[in-house]
């Protein structure tokens, strides 16, 4: 938004904040301005653990930062003017950046934008325009070699969703475990709890991480508990966080 209002006017078409962003807004909610050159939303938000399960129908194009969840379900990207995603959670290291954007937007941008920064720069260069970088772009191979060996994305899709419904059953198994996040928005990336006090979830983190379940402190905004389940995580590695948390709730609940 921020950087948004350097290059133009900006309308937020909805904001969460009053609800603390535990959820995605409904279509009929969204303030859209007619004649927009484009609407932005982020399609999976990491601190709540809020994903759009149906994308906004919009007249501009749609541009989404899918940084958090490219690559772990089926996208139609035709619905998207651009996708955008960091490398870092599910295409290999920190350092890239992956760009799906329409030939018709990469055509429209102005010459005040300098060169670099201009996608038909990169896109008439393949991406080869500057010096890459290639020890990135080589795991990136090796990343997308494993998953086309799971049967691509909607085999990976599978699977997270096998990892998301598990983990969260045995959240809404018992009242032990609070999830503040709207039920028919929740991510198969980022899963939130929390647990009946703060002193209760320092010990979860702490006794976790010696039992080698790791990073499961929430957001230091929100605090709390969070499982980034992203692409690399196994259906193996959740049955193992299911179990520890089922021990931990008969020694602590
Ligand atoms: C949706 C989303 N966008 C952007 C970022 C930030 O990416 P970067 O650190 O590459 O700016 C993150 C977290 O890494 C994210 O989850």
């Amino acid at each position: 938004l921020k950087e948004g209002k350097i290059t133009g006017a900006i309308n937020v078409v909805w904001d969460g904040k009053s609800e603390k962003y535990m959820r995605k807004p409904a279509q009929g909610e969204l303030n859209l301005t007619p004649g927009a050159a484009y609407v932005h939303i982020c399609s999976n938000e990491t601190i709540e653990g809020i994903r759009f399960n149906n994308f906004p129908q919009t007249d501009a194009p749609l541009i989404a930062d899918m940084s958090s969840e490219i690559m772990s379900r089926v996208i139609d990207v035709n619905k998207f003017g651009m996708i955008y995603a960091g490398a870092q959670k599910n295409i290999g290291p920190s350092g890239l950046a992956l760009v799906i954007i329409k030939k018709e937007l990469v055509a429209r941008c102005p010459d005040t934008v300098p060169v670099f920064f201009r996608y038909k720069t990169h896109a008439e260069n393949q991406s080869l325009y500057n010096t890459p970088n290639t020890w990135a772009i080589y795991i990136v191979k090796l990343v997308t070699d494993w998953l086309l060996g799971l049967g691509g994305v909607a085999g990976m899709e599978k699977i997270n969703e096998e990892k998301a419904a598990l983990l969260y059953k045995t959240l809404d198994a018992s009242a032990y475990w609070t999830t503040p996040a709207n039920k028919a928005d929740r991510s198969s990336m980022n899963v939130v709890w929390r647990l009946p006090s703060e002193e209760l979830e320092e010990k979860f983190v702490k006794q976790a991480t010696a039992a080698g379940l790791i990073g499961l402190k929430g957001h230091r905004s929100v605090g709390g508990i969070r499982a980034s389940i992203y692409n690399a995580c196994s259906l193996d590695d959740v049955k193992a966080l299911c179990a520890f948390m089922a021990e931990f709730e008969k020694s602590n609940g």
